[in-house]
């Protein structure tokens, strides 16, 4: 994997080297956070925290926390915010997060993002976060969410409609069966986006406000996104 360090080119064509630091990824379910974390991750060796897939690895592992997140989870609703932060706190503790890391699927509340604040802000003296939100229409997102398929070994994301395997179901890099999310039907979809317009939808206010804040559109290709995703955060930067 890369060294955590990413070239910019400045306006006079010097090329700077620069830490990536926290980056947020903020969107609806299925605008492509994981998908883009992936990518950003592989370009600039920094890690990728999903809180949906630590509360997955909690529920797969049969946790006291994954006991208490399934039920909710498969709600399409929010896991309360004091054992979401709990665990954040301590993933960002690992040596991996020294140089930047993605936070994908956190913060989610005003609460989340009131408490991520002030944690690194005690941390690193202001706070160091830049927030890019990727924008994609309701109905390719149902499409999204309906036709995806992952590894359970390699993590790899698919699609049935959008990004199929070359073999039907099964992982192009180690050939796994690909399994389905318990909360990836329409129905939960749709509760999935009612708790994202009611309590995430004001966390991109929150960042926007504060500034270091760029909207991307999602409905292009993945390299594509990728690329808009990665100049927004080295403009951000700046
Ligand atoms: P989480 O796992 O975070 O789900 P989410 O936010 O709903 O986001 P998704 O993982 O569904 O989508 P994504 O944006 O990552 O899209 P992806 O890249 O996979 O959370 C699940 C649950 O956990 C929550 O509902 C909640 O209960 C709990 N939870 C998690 N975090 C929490 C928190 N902070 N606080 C409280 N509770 C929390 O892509 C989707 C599909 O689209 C894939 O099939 C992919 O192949 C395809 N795709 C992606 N990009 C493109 C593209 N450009 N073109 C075509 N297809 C594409």
């Amino acid at each position: 994997m890369a060294v955590a360090m990413i070239e910019k080119r400045t306006k006079d064509g010097k090329v700077v080297q620069v830490i990536p630091g926290p980056i947020l990824l903020l969107g609806a379910p299925g605008v492509g956070k994981g998908t883009q974390a992936k990518e950003i991750m592989a370009a600039w060796g920094i890690p990728q925290i999903s809180t949906g897939d630590i509360l997955r690895a909690n529920i797969a592992g049969g946790t006291e926390l994954g006991k208490k997140s399934k039920a909710i989870m498969d709600r399409g609703e929010l896991v309360p915010d004091g054992l979401v932060n709990e665990m954040v706190a301590d993933r960002l503790q690992q040596p991996d997060t020294a140089n930047g890391y993605i936070l994908d699927g956190f913060p989610r509340t005003l609460g989340q993002a009131k408490w991520l604040d002030s944690y690194l802000s005690a941390q690193y003296g202001a706070l160091p976060v830049v927030a890019v939100s990727i924008k994609v229409g309701y109905t390719q997102l149902l499409r999204r969410i309906t036709g995806r398929r992952s590894c359970p070994v390699c993590k790899s994301i698919y699609n049935i409609y959008l990004q199929p395997p070359k073999v039907d179901e099964l992982c192009d890099l180690d050939g796994t069966p690909l399994t389905r999310r318990s909360d990836d039907t329409e129905e939960v979809f749709e509760e999935r986006m009612r708790t994202y317009d009611s309590q995430t939808a004001p966390v991109v206010e929150h960042y926007r406000g504060l500034g270091r804040f760029e909207e991307v559109d999602g409905e292009q290709p993945v390299d594509a996104v990728a690329a808009a995703v990665m100049a927004a955060v080295l403009r951000l930067r700046g």
